[in-house]
Protein backbone atom coordinates (compact mmCIF):
# COMPACT_ATOMS: atom_id res chain seq x y z
CA UNK A 1 0.00 0.00 0.00
CA UNK A 2 1.10 3.81 -1.04
CA UNK A 3 2.52 5.72 2.29
CA UNK A 4 1.45 8.61 0.21
CA UNK A 5 1.70 11.00 -2.90
CA UNK A 6 4.41 13.41 -3.23
CA UNK A 7 4.73 15.97 -5.23
CA UNK A 8 8.03 18.62 -6.21
CA UNK A 9 8.55 21.37 -8.09
CA UNK A 10 11.67 22.04 -9.11
CA UNK A 11 13.49 25.35 -9.99
CA UNK A 12 16.93 26.29 -10.95
CA UNK A 13 19.67 24.56 -12.62
CA UNK A 14 19.90 20.89 -14.14
CA UNK A 15 21.76 19.88 -11.10
CA UNK A 16 18.14 20.40 -9.11
CA UNK A 17 16.72 18.49 -11.93
CA UNK A 18 19.04 15.38 -11.25
CA UNK A 19 17.86 15.92 -7.30
CA UNK A 20 14.59 15.97 -7.86
CA UNK A 21 14.85 12.59 -10.42
CA UNK A 22 16.97 10.86 -7.14
CA UNK A 23 14.91 12.26 -4.26
CA UNK A 24 11.79 10.62 -6.67
CA UNK A 25 13.88 7.63 -6.85
CA UNK A 26 14.67 6.85 -3.22
CA UNK A 27 10.66 7.89 -2.68
CA UNK A 28 9.16 5.43 -4.74
CA UNK A 29 11.58 2.67 -3.21
CA UNK A 30 10.59 3.22 0.31
CA UNK A 31 7.08 2.61 -0.98
CA UNK A 32 5.48 6.73 -1.95
CA UNK A 33 3.59 7.86 -4.83
CA UNK A 34 5.24 10.63 -7.50
CA UNK A 35 2.61 12.62 -7.98
CA UNK A 36 2.50 14.83 -11.62
CA UNK A 37 0.74 17.73 -9.95
CA UNK A 38 -0.09 19.88 -6.22
CA UNK A 39 -3.50 18.83 -6.07
CA UNK A 40 -3.47 14.91 -4.95
CA UNK A 41 -0.25 15.12 -3.37
CA UNK A 42 -0.32 14.89 0.63
CA UNK A 43 3.60 16.15 0.41
CA UNK A 44 4.23 18.91 -1.51
CA UNK A 45 8.15 19.84 -1.71
CA UNK A 46 9.94 22.95 -3.53
CA UNK A 47 13.64 22.02 -4.52
CA UNK A 48 14.80 25.40 -4.77
CA UNK A 49 17.71 27.40 -6.57
CA UNK A 50 19.10 30.37 -4.76
CA UNK A 51 21.83 31.68 -7.58
CA UNK A 52 20.29 35.03 -7.92
CA UNK A 53 18.64 37.11 -5.09
CA UNK A 54 14.49 36.89 -3.85
CA UNK A 55 14.74 32.93 -4.17
CA UNK A 56 13.08 32.72 -0.45
CA UNK A 57 10.62 35.44 -1.79
CA UNK A 58 9.72 33.41 -5.01
CA UNK A 59 9.28 29.85 -2.71
CA UNK A 60 6.93 31.58 -0.36
CA UNK A 61 4.94 33.22 -3.09
CA UNK A 62 4.67 29.89 -5.15
CA UNK A 63 3.21 28.11 -1.37
CA UNK A 64 0.91 30.89 -1.62
CA UNK A 65 -0.18 30.15 -4.70
CA UNK A 66 0.08 26.59 -4.32
CA UNK A 67 -1.85 27.05 -1.05
CA UNK A 68 -4.59 28.95 -2.32
CA UNK A 69 -5.33 27.04 -5.47
CA UNK A 70 -5.92 24.03 -3.23
CA UNK A 71 -8.24 25.32 -1.02
CA UNK A 72 -8.47 25.59 2.66
CA UNK A 73 -9.97 21.92 2.84
CA UNK A 74 -7.09 20.44 1.75
CA UNK A 75 -3.79 20.59 3.88
CA UNK A 76 -0.20 19.19 2.45
CA UNK A 77 2.78 18.83 4.60
CA UNK A 78 4.70 21.60 2.74
CA UNK A 79 8.99 21.26 2.57
CA UNK A 80 11.43 23.13 1.16
CA UNK A 81 14.89 21.28 0.11
CA UNK A 82 17.89 22.45 -2.44
CA UNK A 83 19.71 25.14 -2.32
CA UNK A 84 17.57 28.08 -0.67
CA UNK A 85 16.86 25.30 2.31
CA UNK A 86 20.58 24.90 2.37
CA UNK A 87 21.28 28.24 3.16
CA UNK A 88 18.18 29.35 4.70
CA UNK A 89 17.62 26.18 7.42
CA UNK A 90 15.23 26.59 10.55
CA UNK A 91 14.42 29.88 9.80
CA UNK A 92 12.11 28.65 6.83
CA UNK A 93 9.65 27.22 9.23
CA UNK A 94 8.90 30.96 10.71
CA UNK A 95 8.34 32.16 7.16
CA UNK A 96 4.29 31.67 7.89
CA UNK A 97 3.72 29.43 4.89
CA UNK A 98 3.40 26.83 7.23
CA UNK A 99 6.68 25.02 6.08
CA UNK A 100 6.99 21.72 7.60
CA UNK A 101 10.59 20.37 6.47
CA UNK A 102 13.42 21.62 5.71
CA UNK A 103 16.36 19.22 3.69
CA UNK A 104 19.04 20.45 2.16
CA UNK A 105 20.81 20.33 -0.61
CA UNK A 106 23.02 16.40 0.59
CA UNK A 107 19.51 15.10 2.45
CA UNK A 108 18.07 13.62 -0.91
CA UNK A 109 17.79 10.42 -0.14
CA UNK A 110 16.65 10.86 3.41
CA UNK A 111 13.51 11.97 2.45
CA UNK A 112 11.55 9.07 3.22
CA UNK A 113 12.88 9.18 6.78
CA UNK A 114 11.84 13.20 6.74
CA UNK A 115 8.39 12.59 5.21
CA UNK A 116 7.54 10.12 7.61
CA UNK A 117 7.90 11.66 10.54
CA UNK A 118 6.51 14.85 9.25
CA UNK A 119 3.20 12.65 8.35
CA UNK A 120 3.38 11.47 12.04
CA UNK A 121 2.92 14.68 13.39
CA UNK A 122 6.45 15.84 13.85
CA UNK A 123 5.79 20.09 13.04
CA UNK A 124 9.23 20.64 11.84
CA UNK A 125 11.59 18.55 10.26
CA UNK A 126 15.19 19.50 9.68
CA UNK A 127 17.72 18.25 8.03
CA UNK A 128 20.91 20.38 6.63
CA UNK A 129 23.64 17.45 7.03
CA UNK A 130 26.25 15.42 4.58
CA UNK A 131 25.74 12.61 2.26
CA UNK A 132 26.45 9.63 4.49
CA UNK A 133 29.18 7.27 3.02
CA UNK A 134 26.77 4.80 1.83
CA UNK A 135 24.25 7.29 0.12
CA UNK A 136 25.14 6.11 -3.68
CA UNK A 137 24.29 8.25 -6.71
CA UNK A 138 22.86 6.51 -8.92
CA UNK A 139 19.14 7.27 -10.26
CA UNK A 140 17.28 3.79 -11.74
CA UNK A 141 16.10 4.41 -15.12
CA UNK A 142 12.42 4.34 -15.13
CA UNK A 143 11.08 7.64 -13.92
CA UNK A 144 13.44 9.95 -15.25
CA UNK A 145 12.09 13.55 -16.13
CA UNK A 146 12.92 13.66 -19.35
CA UNK A 147 12.10 10.22 -21.30
CA UNK A 148 14.92 11.36 -24.04
CA UNK A 149 17.55 12.90 -22.34
CA UNK A 150 19.34 12.39 -18.85
CA UNK A 151 21.21 14.13 -16.74
CA UNK A 152 24.10 12.44 -15.12
CA UNK A 153 25.73 14.14 -12.06
CA UNK A 154 29.78 13.23 -12.04
CA UNK A 155 30.62 15.89 -9.67
CA UNK A 156 28.56 18.02 -6.93
CA UNK A 157 29.47 21.43 -5.22
CA UNK A 158 32.15 24.04 -6.19
CA UNK A 159 35.59 24.98 -4.65
CA UNK A 160 36.19 27.93 -6.75
CA UNK A 161 34.61 30.59 -4.58
CA UNK A 162 34.07 33.28 -6.93
CA UNK A 163 33.46 36.36 -5.14
CA UNK A 164 29.73 36.93 -6.54
CA UNK A 165 28.77 33.02 -5.99
CA UNK A 166 26.60 31.53 -3.51
CA UNK A 167 27.12 27.76 -4.57
CA UNK A 168 30.13 26.66 -2.70
CA UNK A 169 28.29 27.81 0.00
CA UNK A 170 24.77 25.79 -0.95
CA UNK A 171 26.19 22.93 -2.59
CA UNK A 172 29.56 22.96 -0.42
CA UNK A 173 33.04 21.39 -1.55
CA UNK A 174 33.33 19.30 -4.36
CA UNK A 175 33.03 15.66 -4.47
CA UNK A 176 33.12 13.48 -7.70
CA UNK A 177 31.14 10.51 -8.17
CA UNK A 178 33.28 7.29 -9.12
CA UNK A 179 33.84 6.38 -12.84
CA UNK A 180 32.87 2.96 -12.64
CA UNK A 181 28.84 4.18 -11.80
CA UNK A 182 28.76 6.76 -14.27
CA UNK A 183 29.68 4.30 -16.80
CA UNK A 184 27.29 2.15 -15.83
CA UNK A 185 24.91 4.87 -15.43
CA UNK A 186 25.48 5.06 -19.50
CA UNK A 187 25.53 1.88 -20.70
CA UNK A 188 22.05 1.16 -18.69
CA UNK A 189 20.60 4.51 -19.82
CA UNK A 190 21.42 3.69 -23.54
CA UNK A 191 20.20 0.06 -23.16
CA UNK A 192 16.74 1.45 -21.71
CA UNK A 193 16.51 3.37 -25.22
CA UNK A 194 18.23 6.99 -24.00
CA UNK A 195 19.94 8.63 -26.84
CA UNK A 196 20.88 11.52 -25.06
CA UNK A 197 23.26 11.79 -22.01
CA UNK A 198 24.56 14.89 -20.23
CA UNK A 199 27.22 14.82 -17.82
CA UNK A 200 26.70 17.56 -15.40
CA UNK A 201 27.65 19.20 -12.56
CA UNK A 202 29.20 23.28 -11.42
CA UNK A 203 32.70 22.80 -12.67
CA UNK A 204 32.87 19.36 -14.66
CA UNK A 205 36.61 19.82 -15.69
CA UNK A 206 37.39 19.69 -11.90
CA UNK A 207 36.36 16.08 -11.70
CA UNK A 208 38.12 13.96 -9.52
CA UNK A 209 37.57 10.81 -8.46
CA UNK A 210 39.10 8.88 -5.74
CA UNK A 211 39.61 5.89 -7.49
CA UNK A 212 40.73 4.48 -11.37
CA UNK A 213 37.65 2.13 -11.06
CA UNK A 214 35.70 2.51 -14.39
CA UNK A 215 38.52 4.21 -15.98
CA UNK A 216 41.37 2.06 -16.36
CA UNK A 217 42.51 1.97 -20.10
CA UNK A 218 41.44 5.25 -21.10
CA UNK A 219 44.11 7.81 -21.37
CA UNK A 220 44.09 11.47 -21.19
CA UNK A 221 45.57 14.82 -19.69
CA UNK A 222 43.51 15.02 -17.04
CA UNK A 223 40.21 12.65 -15.05
CA UNK A 224 37.91 14.82 -16.82
CA UNK A 225 39.06 14.05 -20.08
CA UNK A 226 39.39 10.24 -19.60
CA UNK A 227 36.15 10.13 -18.44
CA UNK A 228 34.72 11.74 -21.71
CA UNK A 229 36.84 8.74 -23.13
CA UNK A 230 35.41 6.41 -21.22
CA UNK A 231 32.12 7.39 -22.11
CA UNK A 232 32.37 7.85 -25.63
CA UNK A 233 33.45 4.12 -25.68
CA UNK A 234 29.91 3.07 -24.51
CA UNK A 235 28.33 3.87 -27.58
CA UNK A 236 25.87 6.06 -25.75
CA UNK A 237 24.77 8.31 -29.59
CA UNK A 238 25.10 11.51 -27.89
CA UNK A 239 27.00 12.99 -25.35
CA UNK A 240 26.91 16.48 -23.64
CA UNK A 241 28.62 18.14 -20.74
CA UNK A 242 28.19 21.11 -18.63
CA UNK A 243 29.34 23.46 -16.70
CA UNK A 244 33.18 24.04 -17.80
CA UNK A 245 35.35 26.49 -16.13
CA UNK A 246 37.80 28.56 -18.45
CA UNK A 247 41.20 28.05 -16.09
CA UNK A 248 40.44 23.86 -16.07
CA UNK A 249 39.27 23.50 -19.36
CA UNK A 250 42.21 21.27 -20.29
CA UNK A 251 43.22 21.25 -24.48
CA UNK A 252 43.31 17.52 -24.19
CA UNK A 253 39.41 17.40 -23.53
CA UNK A 254 38.87 19.16 -27.40
CA UNK A 255 41.09 16.47 -28.62
CA UNK A 256 38.62 13.81 -26.73
CA UNK A 257 36.14 15.37 -28.45
CA UNK A 258 37.94 15.94 -31.54
CA UNK A 259 38.23 11.89 -31.86
CA UNK A 260 34.87 10.39 -30.84
CA UNK A 261 31.72 11.72 -32.58
CA UNK A 262 28.96 11.19 -29.69
CA UNK A 263 31.09 13.45 -27.78
CA UNK A 264 28.76 16.54 -29.41
CA UNK A 265 29.50 19.48 -30.68
CA UNK A 266 28.67 22.04 -28.08
CA UNK A 267 30.95 23.56 -25.56
CA UNK A 268 29.17 25.92 -22.07
CA UNK A 269 32.12 28.05 -20.95
CA UNK A 270 31.55 30.78 -18.65
CA UNK A 271 33.74 34.07 -19.10
CA UNK A 272 31.71 35.85 -16.86
CA UNK A 273 33.65 39.66 -18.03
CA UNK A 274 35.85 40.26 -20.80
CA UNK A 275 37.86 42.45 -18.03
CA UNK A 276 40.83 41.62 -16.15
CA UNK A 277 39.65 44.25 -13.60
CA UNK A 278 36.76 42.82 -12.74
CA UNK A 279 37.23 38.98 -13.24
CA UNK A 280 40.36 39.42 -10.43
CA UNK A 281 37.73 41.18 -8.55
CA UNK A 282 35.26 37.61 -9.51
CA UNK A 283 38.47 35.68 -8.39
CA UNK A 284 37.74 34.02 -11.60
CA UNK A 285 41.57 32.92 -11.40
CA UNK A 286 42.32 33.59 -15.09
CA UNK A 287 42.76 36.84 -17.44
CA UNK A 288 40.90 37.55 -21.00
CA UNK A 289 43.65 36.19 -22.77
CA UNK A 290 43.76 33.16 -21.20
CA UNK A 291 40.21 32.58 -21.98
CA UNK A 292 40.85 33.74 -25.51
CA UNK A 293 43.56 30.85 -25.65
CA UNK A 294 41.21 28.33 -24.79
CA UNK A 295 38.13 29.72 -27.89
CA UNK A 296 41.27 29.57 -30.21
CA UNK A 297 41.78 25.81 -29.03
CA UNK A 298 37.89 25.08 -29.89
CA UNK A 299 38.02 27.47 -32.77
CA UNK A 300 41.51 25.57 -34.18
CA UNK A 301 39.89 22.37 -33.14
CA UNK A 302 39.00 19.50 -36.25
CA UNK A 303 35.52 19.79 -35.71
CA UNK A 304 33.01 22.84 -35.86
CA UNK A 305 31.77 23.51 -32.22
CA UNK A 306 29.30 25.62 -31.08
CA UNK A 307 30.08 27.94 -28.24
CA UNK A 308 28.13 29.68 -25.38
CA UNK A 309 29.01 31.27 -22.19
CA UNK A 310 27.23 33.29 -19.69
CA UNK A 311 28.07 37.21 -18.70
CA UNK A 312 27.44 38.76 -15.19
CA UNK A 313 26.70 42.74 -16.27
CA UNK A 314 26.71 45.50 -13.24
CA UNK A 315 29.36 43.80 -10.86
CA UNK A 316 30.40 45.98 -8.40
CA UNK A 317 33.01 48.81 -9.83
CA UNK A 318 32.18 47.95 -13.25
CA UNK A 319 33.15 50.83 -15.27
CA UNK A 320 32.16 51.71 -18.94
CA UNK A 321 35.86 50.91 -20.07
CA UNK A 322 35.23 47.23 -18.11
CA UNK A 323 31.95 46.76 -20.33
CA UNK A 324 33.58 47.46 -23.51
CA UNK A 325 36.37 44.97 -23.03
CA UNK A 326 33.59 42.49 -22.57
CA UNK A 327 31.54 43.76 -25.66
CA UNK A 328 34.83 43.30 -27.37
CA UNK A 329 35.21 40.02 -26.12
CA UNK A 330 31.78 38.79 -27.18
CA UNK A 331 32.53 40.53 -30.52
CA UNK A 332 35.77 37.99 -30.65
CA UNK A 333 34.30 34.69 -29.57
CA UNK A 334 31.03 35.04 -31.87
CA UNK A 335 29.72 32.94 -29.68
CA UNK A 336 26.00 30.54 -30.85
CA UNK A 337 24.53 31.82 -27.94
CA UNK A 338 25.19 33.85 -24.58
CA UNK A 339 23.13 33.92 -21.05
CA UNK A 340 23.46 37.00 -19.34
CA UNK A 341 23.11 37.84 -15.79
CA UNK A 342 22.68 41.31 -13.95
CA UNK A 343 24.72 41.37 -11.14
CA UNK A 344 22.89 40.19 -7.94
CA UNK A 345 23.99 40.68 -4.91
CA UNK A 346 23.90 37.22 -2.47
CA UNK A 347 24.25 38.14 1.37
CA UNK A 348 27.47 36.22 2.78
CA UNK A 349 29.59 36.17 -0.66
CA UNK A 350 32.84 38.28 -0.72
CA UNK A 351 31.04 40.66 -3.10
CA UNK A 352 28.39 41.69 -0.84
CA UNK A 353 30.56 43.85 1.17
CA UNK A 354 31.97 45.59 -2.29
CA UNK A 355 30.48 49.28 -2.93
CA UNK A 356 27.38 48.48 -5.83
CA UNK A 357 28.30 51.66 -7.40
CA UNK A 358 26.17 50.87 -10.91
CA UNK A 359 23.30 52.41 -11.04
CA UNK A 360 20.16 50.45 -11.87
CA UNK A 361 19.69 52.03 -15.44
CA UNK A 362 22.94 51.40 -16.60
CA UNK A 363 23.31 48.09 -15.70
CA UNK A 364 19.97 47.56 -17.64
CA UNK A 365 21.65 49.73 -20.70
CA UNK A 366 24.43 46.94 -20.26
CA UNK A 367 22.15 44.42 -20.38
CA UNK A 368 20.26 45.63 -23.55
CA UNK A 369 23.49 46.50 -25.14
CA UNK A 370 25.13 43.55 -24.83
CA UNK A 371 22.04 41.69 -26.13
CA UNK A 372 22.04 43.66 -29.12
CA UNK A 373 25.68 43.58 -30.22
CA UNK A 374 24.81 38.80 -29.16
CA UNK A 375 22.18 39.04 -31.56
CA UNK A 376 23.69 40.86 -34.56
CA UNK A 377 26.23 37.90 -34.06
CA UNK A 378 23.54 35.14 -33.44
CA UNK A 379 21.65 35.96 -36.41
CA UNK A 380 25.23 35.09 -38.63
CA UNK A 381 25.64 31.97 -37.34
CA UNK A 382 21.74 30.39 -37.15
CA UNK A 383 21.80 31.94 -40.83
CA UNK A 384 24.86 29.68 -41.93
CA UNK A 385 22.79 26.63 -40.74
CA UNK A 386 20.49 27.39 -43.85
CA UNK A 387 20.43 24.76 -46.29
CA UNK A 388 22.25 22.65 -43.84
CA UNK A 389 21.15 18.79 -42.56
CA UNK A 390 21.22 18.85 -38.76
CA UNK A 391 20.40 15.85 -36.65
CA UNK A 392 17.51 16.03 -34.19
CA UNK A 393 16.69 14.48 -30.80
CA UNK A 394 12.69 15.02 -31.45
CA UNK A 395 11.65 15.88 -27.15
CA UNK A 396 8.23 17.42 -27.82
CA UNK A 397 5.03 19.35 -29.73
CA UNK A 398 6.39 22.97 -30.62
CA UNK A 399 5.49 25.43 -28.19
CA UNK A 400 4.45 27.49 -31.03
CA UNK A 401 2.65 25.41 -33.67
CA UNK A 402 0.44 22.87 -33.22
CA UNK A 403 1.58 21.14 -36.50
CA UNK A 404 5.51 21.34 -35.46
CA UNK A 405 7.61 19.19 -33.19
CA UNK A 406 10.64 20.40 -31.76
CA UNK A 407 14.21 19.18 -30.30
CA UNK A 408 17.76 19.67 -29.95
CA UNK A 409 20.60 19.59 -32.62
CA UNK A 410 24.20 17.92 -31.29
CA UNK A 411 25.06 21.56 -30.61
CA UNK A 412 22.30 22.33 -28.46
CA UNK A 413 20.51 24.66 -30.72
CA UNK A 414 16.60 23.90 -30.62
CA UNK A 415 15.22 23.10 -34.39
CA UNK A 416 11.45 23.14 -34.82
CA UNK A 417 9.74 21.25 -38.01
CA UNK A 418 6.06 19.74 -39.10
CA UNK A 419 6.21 16.45 -37.90
CA UNK A 420 3.88 14.63 -35.50
CA UNK A 421 3.99 13.11 -32.46
CA UNK A 422 4.93 9.98 -33.53
CA UNK A 423 8.79 10.98 -33.89
CA UNK A 424 9.22 11.89 -30.43
CA UNK A 425 12.14 10.28 -28.99
CA UNK A 426 13.55 9.62 -32.60
CA UNK A 427 16.75 11.00 -33.89
CA UNK A 428 15.62 12.84 -37.22
CA UNK A 429 17.69 14.61 -39.92
CA UNK A 430 15.93 17.99 -40.64
CA UNK A 431 17.12 20.68 -43.60
CA UNK A 432 16.68 23.80 -42.23
CA UNK A 433 15.21 26.48 -44.42
CA UNK A 434 15.02 29.36 -42.23
CA UNK A 435 16.95 30.92 -39.23
CA UNK A 436 14.89 32.76 -36.41
CA UNK A 437 16.98 34.76 -33.34
CA UNK A 438 17.02 31.47 -31.01
CA UNK A 439 15.87 28.72 -33.44
CA UNK A 440 16.06 27.28 -36.66
CA UNK A 441 12.92 25.49 -38.54
CA UNK A 442 13.20 22.92 -41.18
CA UNK A 443 11.70 19.89 -42.67
CA UNK A 444 12.24 15.91 -42.39
CA UNK A 445 14.41 14.96 -45.20
CA UNK A 446 14.70 11.12 -43.35
N1 LIG B 1 24.57 37.43 -9.79
C1 LIG B 1 24.34 37.29 -11.13
N2 LIG B 1 24.61 36.19 -11.81
C2 LIG B 1 25.13 35.15 -11.13
N3 LIG B 1 25.50 33.92 -11.53
C3 LIG B 1 25.96 33.25 -10.46
N4 LIG B 1 25.89 34.01 -9.35
C4 LIG B 1 25.38 35.20 -9.75
C5 LIG B 1 25.09 36.41 -9.07
N5 LIG B 1 25.31 36.56 -7.76
C6 LIG B 1 25.44 33.49 -12.92
C7 LIG B 1 26.85 33.19 -13.48
C8 LIG B 1 26.84 31.69 -13.58
C9 LIG B 1 25.37 31.41 -13.87
C10 LIG B 1 24.92 30.02 -13.63
O1 LIG B 1 24.69 32.29 -13.01
O2 LIG B 1 26.96 33.77 -14.76
O3 LIG B 1 27.69 31.21 -14.61
FE1 LIG C 1 29.88 29.66 -8.63
FE2 LIG C 1 32.33 30.15 -9.61
FE3 LIG C 1 31.71 27.70 -8.63
FE4 LIG C 1 30.63 28.51 -10.96
S1 LIG C 1 32.83 28.18 -10.58
S2 LIG C 1 29.52 27.52 -9.24
S3 LIG C 1 30.36 30.73 -10.59
S4 LIG C 1 31.81 29.62 -7.46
Amino acid sequence: MSKGNVYIETFGCQMNIADTERANSRLRAAGYEISGEAETADVILFNTCSVRARAEQKVFNRIGEIKKSLGASVEPVIGIMGCVAQLEGETLFGGGAGVRIVAGTRATDRLPDLIERALDGEKQVLDLGERLEDEQWDVPVVGRISPYVAYIPIIEGCNKFCTYCIVPFSRGREQSRPASEIIDEIKKLGDAGYQEVQLIGQNVNSYRPKTEAGLEGFSGATPFSRLLRAAAATKMSRIKFTTSFPRDFHADIVSAMDEHENLCDWVHLPVQSGSDRILRAMRRGYKASDYLSRIDTIKNARRRYALTSDIIVGFPGEMAEDFEATLRLVEYCRFDAIYIFKYSQRPGTPAAGLDNNVSDNEVMARFLALEQLQKGIQKKIYADYVGRDVSVLVERKSAKSEMDMSGHTTCNKVVNFSGGEDLKGQVVSVRVNEAKVNSLYGEVVC
